[in-house]
């Protein structure tokens, strides 16, 4: 375990806004229905019954990332807090709700935790399970897109000897390999040189496997994927009929990434925002990608996006990996 220095008795939580006024929302939909193919950005799966959906998800039998990932930090998390070092302010991209990053917190007991997300209502959910579970902790939860370039809040008075983003759950296979290259930029640049890595990233296994686990036979997953729709219809005013819609997922191998889509099941217009648009029968709405890697075809993403690999952390059935990696 990192050694900390003494922590305060009681941490601090202080939450900050940085998210957009208005628009974006409704700007990236018009914008990805006009596409050749229409598009939508995976962000926007996550309003509070998308997040339940995805808990859902996560305990489903065929969705084995979760509890894969699970059980390789409950094994590893005291070395993962080593390579990461004391004094390390950890930032985590996502709402730190999850028992993975209890595990490391417990470990590696940060200075100062930085968790990130687009969905505020789980942030601060998050946090305050957080805070009740470690009262020495300092949060500075921040609602953000961080998938947009992003200065971060400083704070005053704790020791900070270098700065870790943790990026647990694949997330990063919901961007294509050039995207995560990008990405991995801007967290390179938040954390500066010599600062680190923790991410989780999905492997690459067999189809019959990855097929089942973006298309669970509770119908977890299809009602994740259409509550995207529903979610347009109420906060954007749209009016998609959501048994007009079929949710349809595979995994290309050619690709080496699942594709998630809406299929219209009729010739239809459908209208957002005062727009409207035209869905021929079989067209569908691409809403996700996941990219899954071999361990050597992610440090290679990961080198491009400025940092070297460290450690790699695996199941025996090596379905999924945690990397360490160190700023270049
Ligand atoms: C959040 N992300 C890593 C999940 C994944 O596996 O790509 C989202 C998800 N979509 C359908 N099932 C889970």
């Amino acid at each position: 375990m990192a050694q900390p220095q003494q922590r305060p008795a009681q941490g601090v939580v202080r939450f900050y806004n940085f998210l957009p006024e208005g628009r974006s929302f409704l700007d990236e939909v018009l914008t990805g229905l006009a596409r050749p193919h229409k598009a939508l950005p995976p962000k926007y799966f996550y309003d509070a019954r998308g997040c339940d959906l995805f808990e859902q998800i996560c305990e489903s039998p065929e969705y084995y990332p979760t509890r894969t990932e699970l059980a390789i930090m409950s094994e590893h998390a005291a070395a993962m807090a080593s390579f990461l070092g004391p004094d390390c302010q950890l930032i985590e991209f996502g709402s730190g709700s999850s028992r993975k990053t209890r595990l490391l917190l417990e470990q590696l007991q940060p200075p100062l935790y930085v968790p990130i997300d687009i969905a505020g209502e789980a942030l601060h959910a998050a946090a305050a399970g957080l805070a009740q579970l470690f009262p020495w902790l300092n949060i500075n939860g921040v609602c953000a897109d961080y998938t947009k370039p992003l200065t971060l809040p400083v704070f005053v008075g704790v020791p900070i000897r270098k700065k870790a983003v943790y990026f647990p759950g694949s997330t990063i296979g919901n961007f294509t390999p050039q995207e995560a290259i990008e990405f991995l930029q801007l967290a390179r640049r938040m954390v500066g040189a010599g600062g680190a890595l923790l991410i989780g990233v999905d492997l690459k296994k067999d189809k019959s496997l990855l097929d089942a686990a973006y298309d669970d036979a509770a119908g977890v997953t299809a009602a994740f994927n259409l509550n995207l729709l529903a979610r347009i219809n109420r906060e954007l005013g749209g009016d998609f009929q959501l048994r007009r819609f079929r949710h349809h997922a595979f995994y290309d191998e050619n690709k080496g990434w699942i594709e998630m889509h809406l299929e219209s099941l009729a010739s239809q217009f459908v209208h957002v925002g005062g727009e409207r648009f035209h869905f021929r029968q079989g067209e569908t709405i691409l809403t996700e990608i996941s990219c899954k890697y071999s361990v050597d075809e992610f440090r290679a993403v990961a080198q491009r996006g400025g940092f070297a690999p460290g450690e790699t952390w695996t199941d025996a059935a090596n379905l999924f990996s945690v990397h360490g990696m160190i700023a270049t």
